[in-house]
């Protein structure tokens, strides 16, 4: 494959920091330097924030004809495709994940956003409003100017594309700052962009850390809108610095999700689907399902069937076929799920799977399936989210004891319920506090369905239609006499 681009992408050029800072990105599954990245601070940020003023200023992109938009988006779909075994692998070292996941499903997903939202550009429009007088009134959808678009590096190709498609579909010009772990995919996606034929300044790509760079982003004049994904935590320093400039703001922020399973569900597919819930991606996913209800009267069969998948899912080389479970995506992040897992047993949870952490090949940062039962609600495995392959299995009795620990969190970013009771299943849906309920499924995302928190979990949807114009877009009212 060709060496990993590692410069600052601004205005379709590579170019390096002012003073030529860099910092190293690292393979958390062999502990490799891949590449120095140049680090972007607040001056390179006001570069490409200026950069992206130009490229929203001067028309190019917001008012293109909406269907050549649209044909440079699925282009750059089309690119993706094309490159999609590079990105898989710049993807797999960066992160950790296995290499099948990123090729599979991560890198198509990606394709897919583009084209959902190549849709969407021929498709901004207003209303026509009934007022009273002789007036006409109407209503535009236009491009709020410049984005500034911050994420993390659980899914770090996804959550780009998650943010840049419909964010360029309604014609805003974009600054990306990927997360410090994972800048790799993205300078990639930036020079693919421009391949596809996007104008300079429409995507900058300026990899760097959330304190310097990150910051700089959200404090910045020329920024119209921050789309932020992340912790919590960073959540709120976003929208409390985004306050000095009064930008829009959207926080996709962390999760403690419940996976309710009720004892007339289907449990060997509950099993199964409270295993990928919350060992996809490591457990390095915001809407893993980390939290699981599991109705007394099928708990210990639960927690049978669950220890089971948990021996099962493979710690090992990202590259290598077999591997279920990839590294975790740094030592820091190791050493914070550690330190839960610790937290877990002092508390006197019972640990029935996993819980160490291991190398494979003599080196890297990964730690296998864990599976705590007997977790009282109380503890910091069962309220905090861990970020990591760790489950906290907690018993309830019944349906309203069920709602109660469901909605017993800070967060409300998702939510699964297994039950063969359709009514049920309604009634749970309606009644947990969470962006997204899962029935009888868990993880499933399309372009099409927004995606996004309630309470600390945030706000603002990711992904959907009206969604998108609603974070991406300003809705300006137009008055008209028709009497003079
Ligand atoms: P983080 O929230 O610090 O990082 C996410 C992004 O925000 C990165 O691009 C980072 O550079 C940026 N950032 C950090 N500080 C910033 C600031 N002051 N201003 C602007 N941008 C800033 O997450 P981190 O530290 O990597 O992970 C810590 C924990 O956060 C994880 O263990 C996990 O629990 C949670 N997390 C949750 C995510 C989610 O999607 N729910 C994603 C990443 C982390
Ligand atoms: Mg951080």
């Amino acid at each position: 494959m060709s060496v990993p681009r590692n410069r600052l992408w601004i205005g379709n050029e590579w170019t390096d920091a002012g003073d030529g800072r860099t910092f190293p990105t690292v393979n958390p599954a062999t502990e490799e330097v891949i590449a120095e990245v140049a680090e972007a601070g607040p001056e390179e940020i006001d570069r490409a924030v200026s950069t992206a003023r130009t490229g929203f200023a001067d028309g190019g992109w917001r008012r293109m004809n909406p269907h050549k938009r649209s044909q440079l988006l699925w282009s750059l779909a089309d690119l993706v495709d094309a490159n999609a075994d590079e990105l898989a692998l710049l993807e797999t070292r960066d992160n950790g994940k296995p290499y099948f996941e990123a090729r599979r499903i991560d890198v198509p997903s990606v394709a897919q956003t583009l084209r959902y939202y190549a849709g969407l550009a021929d498709k901004v429009q207003g209303d026509t409003i009934q007022v009273p007088g002789p007036f006409l009134n109407y209503t535009l959808r236009e491009p709020v100017g410049v984005v500034g678009a911050i994420i993390p590096w659980n899914f770090p190709l996804s959550m780009a594309a998650w943010k840049v498609a419909p964010a360029l579909a309604c014609g805003n010009t974009v600054v990306l700052k990927p997360a410090e772990q994972t800048p790799l995919t993205a300078l990639r996606f930036g020079e693919l962009a421009a391949e596809a034929g996007l104008p300079p300044g429409v995507l900058n790509v300026v990899p760097g850390f959330g304190e310097t760079a990150g910051a700089a982003l959200v404090r910045h004049r020329g920024v119209n809108a921050i789309s932020f994904t992340g912790s919590t935590e960073v959540g709120r320093v976003v929208m409390r610095e985004a306050a000095g400039t009064l930008k829009k703001v959207s926080l996709e922020l962390g999760g403690k999700s419940p996976n309710i399973v009720f004892a007339d569900a289907d449990l060997r597919a509950a099993v199964k689907g409270a295993s990928m819930g919350v060992f996809y991606g490591k457990g390095e996913v915001c809407a893993a399902g980390s939290r699981i209800l599991v109705e007394s009267a099928v708990h210990e069969e639960f927690v049978e069937g669950l220890k089971t998948l948990a021996a099962k899912a493979a710690v090992g080389d990202p590259m290598a076929p077999a591997t279920r479970l990839g590294a975790i995506v740094s030592e820091e992040q190791l050493d914070r799920v550690m330190r839960y897992i610790e937290s877990g047993r002092r508390d006197g949870a019972r640990l029935v799977a996993g819980g160490e952490r291991i190398k494979v090949n003599g080196r890297g940062h990964f730690v296998n399936a864990t599976v705590f039962s007997e977790v009282d609600p109380e503890m910091a495995i069962a309220r905090e989210e861990i970020f990591g392959p760790v489950a906290a299995v907690i018993p309830f009795d019944d349906v309203d004891d069920a709602v109660a620990k469901a909605n017993d969190s800070l967060y409300g970013l998702a939510a699964g319920v297994w039950t063969r009771d359709i009514g049920k299943a309604h009634r749970l849906a309606a009644e947990i506090d969470a962006g997204t309920v899962w029935v009888n499924t868990y993880n499933q995302y399309a372009p099409g369905s927004p995606f996004g928190g309630y309470k600390e979990s945030g706000f603002g949807r990711d992904l959907g239609f009206q969604s998108a114009l609603e974070k991406y877009t300003h809705l300006k009212s137009v008055w008209v006499a028709l009497d003079r």
